[in-house]
């Protein structure tokens, strides 16, 4: 019987994920069902007398990238890299030197992968060492060098485990045979705004259910990246390029996060049989524009998003002639979700030639495209502070007079009872994001001092 080959490794990091693909390849792992094995041969870290949660040999260790990527194993370099070292300096300038040594690089860094503006930019040699001298990335070079690096070194650059880790959406978007067929796609892909919602339906207030997921490892002593709605753009952004077969940068994406939901509006939302749930959304129209978005929104109660809960993920994949999506339903986050991510990738990009690999890597070597946003027509949430009166005038001379045949109040707090007495709450017929707009700023309201303190699309099951 022939010897099971084998793919060595050096891992760029050795926190969470670079622990976690350690248990996954010890715990985990079978050779007989990939046909390789891993050996995992260096690994980079900042401090080595940091403790680790797994018992590693400590000679694998260093500080040094070198040893990493000029490591030689029988007098060969190693066949991927592995970066889970986060953030954009030194790991940008890493994975570039292993791809130009000609090694596969893995990579879980949604941040670097949607750095920078839209700038295209091929490195000569000798910015690349200026760069490794500096150790630094320019801000306004974005991670296109990687990609066409993958063309002239015919390399693979994985990075299913930059998005909802246990989810292979990334490889799903790639297999299909067009991106034609594909109308949209909608998600929850931010485990700690879903664990922190679930948690305020539960009764929690936002900080008491923030304090937990922090308490839990969901969430960073500085949540904002999370709750900001950062994270989930960024998902987003890597996602809607593959699904729209175009760059699409970071700055297009309209993003809010969940820190105005209160648990007031989880209450008033529940009483109109919705729950909120923080949405990744992109959805191409026959006219060009593109739904582009993140933020919380209304879901029916019934419908399989309300019933994701705590840091699940789930991705929803609209298709041309199809009756219902496809829903992916899974971990999104922490250390073996994302290894076993990882874990794919390392196999796939070590056997898998380039040239068949290629059309994702020449998405994201073009212009991004000029997106023009589509503003849909939706239900909309709307929590108002305003003095008393404000429902009456609204219903009898906004929207009667001007807005005929555009937005009507189809409820409003008299629908909530007496329990939800503070704000003034209403859910609108379907409008547009500008005409909501129009009708807030109408000079008719200024007496009644309307501030709008939470204003939510009301999901559309289509
Ligand atoms: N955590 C998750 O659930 C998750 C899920 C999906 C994707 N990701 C992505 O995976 C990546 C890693 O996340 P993580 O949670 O594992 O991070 P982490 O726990 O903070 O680990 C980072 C590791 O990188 C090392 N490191 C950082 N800067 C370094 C430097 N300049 N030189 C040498 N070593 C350095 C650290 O070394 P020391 O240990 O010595 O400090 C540490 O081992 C990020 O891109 C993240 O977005 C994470």
């Amino acid at each position: 019987m022939e010897e099971t080959p084998t793919i060595n490794i050096g891992l760029l990091g050795f926190g969470t994920v670079g622990q976690g693909v350690y248990r996954y390849l010890q715990e985990l792992y079978d050779s007989e069902k990939t046909g390789y094995n891993i050996n995992i041969a260096r690994i980079l870290v900042r401090d080595l007398n940091r403790p680790r949660t797994v018992d590693v040999n400590p000679a694998l260790l260093t500080t040094n990238p070198d040893d990493v990527l000029k490591y030689r194993l029988g007098g060969k370099p190693l066949d991927v890299i592995v970066e889970v070292m986060g953030g954009i300096n030194p790991a940008g300038v890493l994975m570039l030197e292993a791809l130009k040594s000609g090694i596969h690089v893995v990579t879980a860094n949604k941040a670097f992968l949607t750095y920078g503006n839209s700038q295209k930019h091929k490195l000569s040699d000798k910015e690349i060492k200026r760069m490794h001298e500096q150790n630094e990335w320019p801000k306004d070079y974005n991670s296109m060098p990687l990609f066409v690096t993958t063309f002239s070194q015919n390399v693979n650059l994985g990075f299913e485990a930059a998005v909802a880790g246990e989810i292979p959406i990334i490889e799903h978007l790639f297999r299909l045979p067009s991106t034609k067929e594909i109308l949209g796609l909608e998600g929850i892909v931010n485990g700690t705004c879903n664990f922190i919602l679930t948690q305020m339906e539960r009764g929690m207030s936002y900080n008491q259910a923030l304090k937990l997921a922090q308490e839990k490892g969901l969430a960073e002593a500085d949540p904002s990246f999370d709750v900001d709605g950062i994270d989930a753009s960024q998902k987003l952004a890597l996602l809607s390029s593959m699904l729209l077969g175009t760059k699409i940068n970071l700055s297009d994406i309209q993003c809010e996060g969940i820190t105005k939901v209160t648990k007031s509006d989880i209450e008033c939302a529940n009483t109109f049989g919705y729950k909120i749930k923080h949405l990744a959304v992109v959805r191409r129209h026959s006219d060009g524009s593109i739904e582009l978005r993140v933020g919380p929104e209304l879901v029916k109660r019934e419908t399989t998003f309300a019933t994701i809960a705590n840091e699940s993920n789930a991705v929803a994949l609209y298709l041309k002639e199809r009756e219902n999506p496809e829903i992916f339903i899974g971990n999104g986050a922490g250390a073996i979700p994302t290894a076993s991510a990882i874990v794919s990738d390392i196999v796939e990009v070590y056997r898998t030639p380039s040239e068949s690999r290629s059309p994702i890597y020449n998405i994201f070597t073009g212009y991004p495209e000029k997106v023009r946003l589509h503003d849909p027509k939706t239900q909309w949430y709307l929590r108002l502070q305003a003095n008393p009166g404000v429902e009456r005038v609204l219903r009898n001379t906004v929207l009667r007079n001007q807005f005929s045949s555009g937005v009507r109040i189809l409820k409003g707090p008299g629908d909530l009872g007496a329990a939800f007495p503070l704000d003034h709450v209403f859910i609108t017929s379907e409008s547009t994001e500008a005409q909501i707009n129009d009708v807030l700023n109408d000079p008719r309201l200024a007496p009644y001092k309307v501030i709008p303190r939470l204003k939510l699309r009301i999901k559309k099951e289509i």
